[in-house]
């Protein structure tokens, strides 16, 4: 089984001082780095680009864990694997040709994820289970962080939990994940948490790495 990897979302911290705010979390126990892409387009909040992504390569050397929430998606793959990313998620509602984003993501070299909307059904992967390295379940309907966990989200969970069987699948779960809800999401199979204002709204280095520390521990009871 994939080791609980805890992923702050940077979408909560200051933009202001987005390099420091990287460095901090990443000194705090971050696994991952979760860069929430959007473009007031699929979604209804805009939040940054390849760009910014590029500047903060050089503060960690994390993971950079993309979740694009932009459409169309394929024009951009290209540059947001060059800026830095390690991992590239794209909405199956995004596009009409999911496997052929996959495979654009995959032939640039980065891992390549799923994710779907809440009301999305789990039977949209069945057949590109073989062609990705992770899924995404969006626990809340996305564009803006600090919403409530979804409840029913946790059978989903379980569910893309057994549709994956044995294969080397991560599987990710983003949207009001907190110290609360860290336990039924990792008990329901999943093992990456990533949460934005859960972690920031801490709001110093020294209140990172004690959230960081207390969502492991929930996640791993
Ligand atoms: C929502 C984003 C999330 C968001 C999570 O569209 O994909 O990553 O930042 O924020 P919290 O943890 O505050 O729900
Ligand atoms: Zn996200």
């Amino acid at each position: 089984t994939l080791p609980i990897r805890i992923a702050p979302s940077i979408l909560a911290a200051d933009f202001a001082k987005l390099g420091q705010e990287v460095k901090d979390v990443t000194e705090a126990g971050a696994d991952w780095i979760h860069l929430d892409v959007m473009d007031g387009h699929f979604v209804p909040n805009i939040s940054f680009g390849p760009d910014v992504i590029k500047s903060l390569r050089s503060y960690t050397s994390a993971t950079f864990d993309c979740h694009l929430m932009i459409s169309p998606a394929d024009p951009y793959l290209e540059a947001f694997a060059k800026a830095g990313c390690d991992r590239i998620t794209v909405h199956a509602e995004a596009g009409v040709h999911l496997h052929r984003s996959l495979q654009t993501v995959r032939h640039l070299g980065k891992k390549v994820g799923v994710t779907l909307n809440p009301a999305t059904p789990l039977s949209v992967l069945e057949n590109v289970l073989d062609d990705i390295d992770l899924i995404l379940i969006m626990s809340v309907n996305p564009g803006f962080g600090g919403q409530k966990f979804i409840p029913a989200m946790a059978d989903k969970i379980r569910n893309a939990r057994s549709l994956i069987g044995d294969r080397p699948i991560e599987l990710e779960v983003d949207g009001g994940v907190t110290v609360d809800t860290a336990p039924i999401v990792t008990a329901a199979g999943a093992n990456v948490l990533v949460a934005g204002s859960a972690i920031f709204k801490g709001g110093s280095a020294e209140a990172y790495r004690q959230t960081v520390s207390d969502l492991r521990t929930a996640a791993e009871r």
